[in-house]
């Protein structure tokens, strides 16, 4: 019975002698007293072997043991914290350099978009854009291209599934339905934007890409407007001398074109780019087809157009000599911090 008293006594000459210097120190010194399995709940516990008339005293004594303890525990703990506020103070050195702030840049793709979009604006185009979450009607059949036309195949999307006819635009040609089915002409745009196709991704394509589209409709606008137009772009852009238009096939223009840029042969980067031709093929272009005005309500008798519409991703390769594709849109810092000096 006594035994309980003297240990008690012993706890509290024990807590005395404790030195509570370090953070662990003190996380040892709650664990070991006032920890749920510490000393002081387990005298409490004790209390039961305690005959009744000293159970009054024994609560007491125990009690006064908590307290102590506790004041210890908080007096130490604001000790140490005073103690470690004043050694931050002391190292705290005025004279250093500041935290740098890293700089963000601009994505090569923006860089190259930017670009595009600034050379056009000089001959009065404006910046128009689309939903790249699109209706079919928009992205296809306005543009020429009605279901079950085969040329539907070279632009395997990906489709929404809770909402039939909508999928995600396979190109930015949209933006000229959407521009022709709200405006009057003249009309002179030009619609950077997301594009995603149904591809297997490797080091020269990906399901999602960029591309920047251009719409010329007014009353006897020509062919020879286009390649006029196309070849002050590839000047500025490239500082190309010469463009070359072969024909092609787009539902969407007749007669259509691809057009490529004369890069030379000289460099290696030019060799590799062009693979060993000297022209590098950027866009498609052509006469917009008086079917496409006639679907977006424009008199196809009295207004003609051209348009064109490219792909960034390659230009911007190009542009920063970057080899893989897929570079672009991992968004690894260390390849992305090349680019601050081009803001
Ligand atoms: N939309 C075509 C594509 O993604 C590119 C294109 C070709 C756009 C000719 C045009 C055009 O506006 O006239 O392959």
């Amino acid at each position: 019975m006594s035994d309980i008293f003297t240990k008690v006594r012993e706890a509290s000459s024990a807590l005395e002698a404790e030195q509570l210097l370090t953070p662990q120190a003190l996380e040892t010194f709650r664990i070991r007293y006032l920890g749920a399995k510490g000393l002081i709940k387990s005298l409490m516990e004790e209390m039961r072997d305690v005959p009744n008339e000293r159970k009054r005293e024994f609560g007491q004594v125990v009690n006064a043991l908590k307290q102590q303890a506790e004041t210890q525990f908080q007096a130490a703990k604001a000790a140490l914290e005073t103690q470690a506020e004043q050694s931050a103070t002391e190292q705290l050195d005025l004279t250093a350099p500041g935290e740098p702030l890293p700089l963000g840049s601009r994505h090569p793709i923006s860089i190259t978009m930017n670009r595009v979009v600034d050379i056009f604006k000089r001959i009065g185009f404006a910046v128009a854009d689309g939903p790249e979450i699109e209706h079919d009607w928009y992205n296809f059949t306005a543009m020429n291209t009605p279901e079950d036309h085969p040329a539907r195949d070279m632009q395997d999307t990906f489709y929404v599934v809770d909402a039939p006819g909508m999928l995600l635009r396979t190109h930015t040609s949209n933006v000229q339905a959407r521009v022709m089915t709200t405006r009057k002409p003249p009309i002179r745009i030009i619609a950077p934007g997301r594009v995603y196709r149904n591809e297997t991704i490797s080091a020269r394509s990906h399901a999602q890409f960029h591309q920047v589209e251009g719409l010329y409709i007014d009353e006897g606008v020509s062919f020879a407007d286009m390649k006029q137009t196309l070849l002050y772009f590839a000047r500025e852009m490239f500082g190309a001398p010469k463009i070359r238009l072969r024909p092609s096939f787009f539902p969407f223009t007749e007669p259509s074109a691809e057009m490529d840029v004369w890069l030379g042969t000289d460099t290696e980067e030019n060799c590799r780019l062009t693979k060993g031709t000297g022209w590098l093929e950027i866009l498609g272009c052509g006469m917009v087809d008086p079917q496409v005005l006639e679907n977006c309500g424009i008199d196809s008798r009295q207004y003609s157009g051209f348009a064109f519409g490219m792909g960034i991703e390659r230009q911007a390769l190009r542009l920063f000599n970057i080899p893989d594709i897929r570079l672009l849109f991992e968004n690894d810092v260390r390849m992305l911090q090349q680019f601050i000096s081009s803001l």
